[in-house]
């Protein structure tokens, strides 16, 4: 993988991700908290974005919409701490950038300032394009989200494919354009039609990065929890899970839970001990018993 090099370490940019337009795939994932962000980042994955997706796969709301600008921010000054190299992209909450383009430019900059990030993302077409004219000019990179945008949730209705009828397809098409216009160095493609990724991916020269739209996409994006199987409820058709998280963590516990229950837990090489002096001196002192060796049943 290519990057630009700051030093000793090496970083990935968002004009190198704008860079990877029609070259090899961007890879790219959500992480919302130190510990995944590190795995990510190890793993050499190109992108992490800080998603609002964090209301439902960590904070347990049912849509996007609840969480704020303040707990983002938090969990992308979180993520900041585990990442070396990969791009950290925050998501801009619902309300965050709906009221001005000051407002938007506002806490684009909290992203930067507080919250360590490299760029930030925030959904919507040709609606958005003051707003993301304003964060670009604040000199913060900007990457556009269309199609299934979860933010539009009670507009739409409920979570659907977009883009079905020719209207709406021309629509996003439009969309990308003017986000491309506006100035993102890449855009998010999700929940659409595999055709109209295609076309989208070929008339814009910034790359497209798909999430449920097809093969077509200059990188793919996944939710970690879903990819990981860590997640309650229905998983969309797109996902692929390369792992069952759940399955382990269940398993894990209900191992923990029999061990103690059944003092097996700790074993004497996780226990501390006292030199043997201190410990008899102790024991009379006291007049206890000398411990049990070995599990009790
Ligand atoms: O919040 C999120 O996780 C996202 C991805 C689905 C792109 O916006």
């Amino acid at each position: 993988m290519s990057h630009i090099t700051e030093g000793s370490t090496p970083r990935v940019t968002a004009p190198h991700i704008r860079s990877r337009k029609g070259g090899q795939p961007i890879v790219a994932v959500t992480a919302h908290d130190y510990p995944t962000a590190r795995l990510v980042d190890e793993a050499g994955l190109d992108l992490i974005l800080v998603g609002d997706s964090l209301a439902q796969t960590v904070l347990g709301y049912e849509s996007t919409l609840p969480v704020t600008l303040d707990e983002m921010i938090a969990h992308t000054r979180a993520v900041r701490r585990a990442v070396r190299r990969a791009l950290v992209v925050g998501d801009m909450p619902f309300g965050s950038y709906h009221e001005s383009s000051l407002q938007a430019v506002e806490s684009a900059i909290r992203f930067i300032k507080e919250g360590g990030a490299d760029a930030v993302k925030l959904e919507g077409g040709s609606l958005r394009v003051p707003a993301v004219r304003a964060i670009v000019e604040a000199e913060v990179p900007v990457m556009g989200h269309i199609g299934l945008t979860p933010q539009s949730v009670l507009r739409m209705g409920g979570y659907r494919v977009q883009g079905k009828t020719i209207d709406a397809a021309r629509e996003l098409i439009e969309d990308s354009v003017a986000l491309e216009r506006a100035g993102v160095f890449s855009i998010v493609l999700e929940g659409i039609p595999a055709e109209i990724s295609r076309i989208i991916t070929e008339r814009v020269s910034v790359p497209t990065i798909g999430i449920g739209a097809g093969l077509d996409c200059d990188g793919q994006i996944l939710v970690f929890n879903d990819l990981v199987g860590l997640t309650f409820g229905h998983t969309a058709k797109f996902v692929r899970q390369y792992l069952d998280l759940k399955q382990e963590i269940a398993g894990a516990l209900k191992k923990f839970s029999d061990d103690v229950s059944t003092r097996r837990f700790p074993a004497d090489a996780e226990s501390y001990h006292l030199p043997q002096g201190i410990e008899l001196d102790l024991v009379e002192e006291h007049s206890l018993e000398m411990p049990p060796l070995g599990p009790v049943n």
